[in-house]
């Protein structure tokens, strides 16, 4: 956990939704949030039902709107239904929208480029039409490795047009971490660029593309979109640029979209879990447009002119369902930016709010601190009077993280919506609405429409107001995943999610809610690390590091990280013949950077002659945490372990 719970129940402050917000917003008042709120819970079908039809279009409407059993678990939404997800972001707004900027690209270096719903819907057809040339149908899965570039959002919707399934591997991940990915769900095709550019630095794609690509039998084709000038190596056979392909006179500029039935799979998105590989949570068409379309639009209030900028990579839930399903679906104008917070200086990101007069500004809580640190002189070198709404999502927010970006960045006139939620969930679950809701820093404040979340004890009783507990979701709600890759009977959902308290969805957050009835998230309570909002299985880095030959045994942990929230802190016990150095230090950490990716580089490495193990045998975690956080007066009772000694050369040789 990210926070002590003892400095948030001090967090008395409160911020009730300015007038001005509230008198133009979509849900104007707490009353009314509240009543719509009770009908969604009460009647579930008939505020889904009214949703579904006044923000999605429906080529055939549903016979039923919701079938479910969390026992099993199975969930259908909108059964029956038709439509296709490319052509509610697109087709249907080109009669009123066909001008109007869809995406605004920001290059790492400043370079702009400007899709109007036009342009965008162009591209997507012409690139629907090449996938459909490379022999890519139904049902069939692409992965995608491609940097924050406009093909990437282009490939997504090409896919959901045709009706193939994209699975989107964020470009930070190593070569064998796509390699898995692409095995798990035998993509035929995969789309990556040469390179990739990030705060001035080249992110060699192509070549961990072809690394990756040793061992996937599945793929058949590559393309590769030339993102720099430079050279990389082509196979003949098999890679093929996306510009010869998509200029090609024969590609015809449209391709009828596909009709998807309301429960064909839309996406699969690799997330880390407390146990084992990464699992490809599974997102389907229906109810995860009509979720992302609507929360996207009350949460961010989204106003037809205004320009929103979400900070997150399209390689995450944030970015598939808030830079691209979500706005596009509502017609929005949806900025993303290549490159990062701090290049070439802490004001980047203000200075694209300047620039395209952003009005709504979506980001991390790590970010957030990471400009914090930087000095408040940063957003007053820019005008950012153009902001109305902030949002976080990724990580609980500390208050004083909060209290900096309402007023350093919103001026103490922008509310802010802290939204939490999960790959898994696909759209908000827990967010205030900013005409609706009275903030108080740190606290996501209120469920959302037909999402019924309650704080449990270990024994599954109710946890007491103010009282930590278990976070579970009790009803289903449109967007959320229908089971994970290569698990048709829902086997494993069936574990991880529903049998830890049985019927309910676990979410793996600890949480408690308020006297006022507002929640506020505590952080993680599995073996699931929240490093800057990315979520680590510890499983995963213990995994990577017995794979190298130096490592017997290895246990990793989170410990509190002023910047990134948790950091990754490893115990390693070395195989004989092995001796502890500041050299095989750095080789285990660039082993783990190799294995997953640099998102896994552990902050500190101790070198441990033993592990803390009860008799029969099981790490005791709960002491490895205490010794990474520094609470070494604390550790509990250590009486049950095998050999308490190794407990206190631990607390010695802490780094
Ligand atoms: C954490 C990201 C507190 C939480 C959308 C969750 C949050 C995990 C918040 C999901 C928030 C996300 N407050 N914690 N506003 N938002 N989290 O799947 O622990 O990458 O379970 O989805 O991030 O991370 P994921």
């Amino acid at each position: 956990m990210t926070q002590g719970i003892d400095v948030l129940l001090k967090e008395q402050r409160v911020f009730p939704p300015p007038k001005e917000i509230s008198e133009k917003a979509y849900i104007k008042s707490m009353a009314e949030y509240e009543a719509m709120y009770k009908r969604s819970v009460e009647d579930p079908e008939g505020f889904w039902a009214e949703v579904a039809e006044q923000n999605i279009t429906w080529y055939k409407k549903w016979d039923k709107v919701l079938d479910y059993d969390f026992e099993k678990p199975y969930i259908k939404w909108f059964i029956n239904g038709k439509l296709n997800a490319s052509y509610n972001c697109l087709d249907r707004n080109l009669d009123s929208l066909r001008n109007k900027a869809a995406l605004v690209w920001e290059a790492d270096d400043g370079e702009v480029r400007t899709y109007t719903y036009w342009q965008l819907y162009r591209e997507v057809n012409r690139f629907a039409n090449v996938l459909k040339k490379l022999g890519i149908k139904k049902g069939d899965r692409v992965a995608v490795y491609l940097p924050m570039i406009p093909e990437l959002p282009i490939t997504m919707l090409a896919c959901a047009r045709i009706g193939a399934i994209h699975s989107v591997v964020f470009a930070g991940f190593s070569a064998q971490s796509l390699r898995d990915r692409i095995n798990d769900c035998g993509a035929k095709l995969l789309i990556t660029a040469n390179q990739g550019v990030r705060g001035g630095r080249i992110v060699p794609l192509k070549a961990n593309a072809d690394q990756a690509l040793e061992g996937t039998p599945s793929i058949e084709k590559v393309v590769v979109v030339k993102r720099t000038p430079n050279f990389v190596d082509m196979d003949p056979q098999r890679d093929f640029w996306w510009h010869d392909l998509i200029n090609d006179p024969e590609i015809s500029n449209y391709c009828e979209p596909e009709v998807m039935d309301a429960e064909d799979p839309l996406f699969i998105l690799y997330t880390s879990g407390s146990t084992g590989k990464p699992k490809g949570v599974l997102h389907t068409t229906g109810g995860y447009m009509v979720y992302v379309n609507v929360t996207f639009k009350w949460v961010f209030d989204y106003k037809p002119e205004e320009t929103f900028f979400c900070t997150a990579d399209i390689g995450w839930v944030t970015g598939h369902s808030y830079i691209v399903y979500g706005p596009l679906s509502a017609g929005a104008t949806s900025l993303m930016f290549e490159g990062v917070p701090t290049y070439p200086n802490p004001g980047r990101f203000w200075e694209i709010v300047e620039k395209h007069r952003v009005n709504i500004f979506y980001t991390a809580p790590t970010a957030i601190r990471a400009l914090m640190r930087e000095g408040e002189q940063w957003p007053y070198k820019y005008d950012l009077s153009s902001l109305r709404i902030l949002g976080t999502v990724g990580e609980p927010i500390n208050p004083e993280a909060w209290m900096w970006y309402y007023k350093h960045v919103g001026r103490e006139r922008c509310p802010i919506v802290d939204t939490w939620w999960q790959t898994e969930t696909g759209g908000f679950m827990i967010t205030p609405l900013p005409g609706a809701m009275t903030l108080k820093p740190g606290s996501a404040t209120r469920p959302f429409f037909g999402v019924v979340p309650r704080v449990l004890k270990e024994d599954g009783s109710p946890a007491g107001v103010n009282e930590g507990g278990y976070l579970v979701i009790e009803k289903p709600w449109p967007g959320m995943l229908r089971g994970t890759w290569g698990d048709p009977e829902n086997k494993r959902i069936k574990e991880v999610y529903f049998s830890r308290f049985p019927g309910k969805y676990f979410t793996g957050d600890g949480a408690r809610v308020d006297e006022d009835g507002d929640y506020w998230l505590m952080g993680r309570i599995d073996d699931v690390i929240n490093v800057s909002g990315h979520r680590i299985g510890t499983a995963e880095v213990e995994s990577a590091l017995v794979a190298h030959p130096a490592v017997a045994e290895a246990a990793v942990v989170g410990f509190p990280h002023d910047i990134k929230g948790e950091g990754i802190y490893v115990y390693v016990v070395l195989k004989e013949g092995y001796e502890p150095s500041r050299d095989l230090e750095k080789l285990l950490i660039s082993h783990i950077r190799h294995m997953i990716g640099p998102i896994a580089t552990p902050d500190k490495i101790q070198f441990a002659g033993g592990l803390p193990k009860t008799r029969s045998g099981k790490i005791m975690r709960r002491i490895l945490r205490k010794i990474a956080s520094g609470a070494i007066e604390d550790l509990g009772d250590t009486s049950t372990l095998a050999d308490p000694s190794v407990v206190e050369e631990l607390v010695t040789g802490r780094k």
